[in-house]
């Protein structure tokens, strides 16, 4: 993959503010998702990582329009899906698929697994060569499920084959990029890696470009190209995988990196606790809205906020007016007061 590629989605300024209301009068924001830019190109796949609530669900539902964005633009394949009608959204449809963190939630107990992963083709009206049982017996075999249970219901499975059938459907229409919301979240840790390879097979045989949410940066280790930290519904920190994983330069992307045992180099002592609650989006803090967690923090970084630049000689872009450098688990610099514990 060439890094000439031209993007296959690209946000700028992806913005998504949840209107609190008293009674009939708006009060105020929940400022959920505030000016995103990144790209995906083809084939490639973007992890997009962060605590609860940073606003992770509410991009990925924006990607796939099931969200309408308060500002900023989405272009896919070229064309500006941001705003776009009925007509649009079902073409669209097509070639940007969504899977859910919950494969119980997210399949109709009611129907067969035939009348679900076939659901796609008959909504977009589409008969495969073949028909439609055939294709949909094709993919229950792509994902690694018996095509003879056509006819079984989704209480029949189990959670990891369950959300098998939820990447059946997501891929009967062969699109171009997934988002994949926490895929593996809700499975056993042992069902995970298996349901991980198998995307990771996809992606490999389809050339098929992925966003892929995770809360840590374990699970995506070995399935993402490129990583988006978001904290507080910002980008904090975004590169290729290489250098937010070995070269971290957010004190954040650092704290989360510490967490994972194979990656801090100094086993439990390394390890970044991150002390107070993640603030609310309603009133996030004034400059970077890490400060309030952040062991690093001077009153330069309470009144300008970080842009999102490319700080020293990483490759990757931050937003952090102290960016660190060296090892993981080794923070340095330690400008402001605040104590790391
Ligand atoms: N429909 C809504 N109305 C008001 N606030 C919302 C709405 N949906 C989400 N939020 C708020 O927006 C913020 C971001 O939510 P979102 O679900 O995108 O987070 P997330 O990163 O996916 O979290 P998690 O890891 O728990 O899934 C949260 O503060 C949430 O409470
Ligand atoms: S050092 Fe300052 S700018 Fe950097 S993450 Fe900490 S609070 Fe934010
Ligand atoms: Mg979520």
């Amino acid at each position: 993959m060439s890094a000439e590629t031209e993007p296959l989605l690209s946000v700028r300024g992806l913005t998504k503010h949840f209107p609190v209301r008293q009674g009939l009068r708006v009060t105020g924001a929940v400022r959920a998702v505030d000016g995103l830019d990144f790209d995906v190109r083809p084939g490639e796949t973007l992890g997009l990582v962060g605590e609860s609530g940073c606003g992770k669900t509410t991009t990925g539902r924006m990607l796939v329009r099931l969200l309408e964005p308060t500002s900023g633009s989405i272009m896919f394949a070229g064309r500006d899906i941001t705003h776009g009608g009925r007509r649009e959204l079902r073409a669209l449809r097509q070639d940007l698929q969504i899977i859910f963190q919950d494969p119980y939630a997210s399949l109709n107990p009611r129907h067969t697994v035939g009348r679900i992963v076939a659901m796609p083709l008959q909504v977009n009206r589409i008969t495969p060569p073949g028909g439609v049982k055939r294709r949909v017996q094709e993919l229950l075999e792509l994902v690694g499920l018996n095509p003879e249970h056509y006819n079984r219901y989704p209480h029949e499975f189990s959670g990891g084959q369950r959300q098998r059938i939820g990447i059946a459907r997501a891929l009967a229409l062969k699109p171009k990029l997934i988002v994949a919301d926490e895929p593996v979240s809700a499975l056993d840790v042992s069902i995970q890696a298996q349901v991980i390879n198998l995307l990771r097979d996809l992606q490999r045989d389809l050339d098929l470009a992925f966003v892929f949410i995770a809360h840590d940066l374990a699970v995506i280790r070995h399935f993402c190209h490129r990583v988006a930290v978001m904290y507080l519904g910002k980008i904090v920190e975004i590169g290729d995988r290489d250098d937010i994983y070995t070269r971290p330069q957010h004190p954040y992307t650092r704290a989360l990196l510490s967490a994972i045992p194979d990656v801090s180099t100094l086993g439990p002592a390394g390890r970044i606790r991150l002390t107070g609650d993640v603030p609310t989006p309603l009133n996030p803090p004034s400059g970077c809205r890490f400060r309030t967690r952040c062991w690093k923090a001077t009153d330069h970084c309470a009144t300008e906020e970080p842009a999102l630049t490319t700080r020293d000689d990483g490759g990757q872009l931050t937003a952090c007016h102290y960016p660190e450098s060296g090892p993981v688990g080794v923070p340095t610099g330690e400008p402001g007061s605040n104590e790391r514990t």
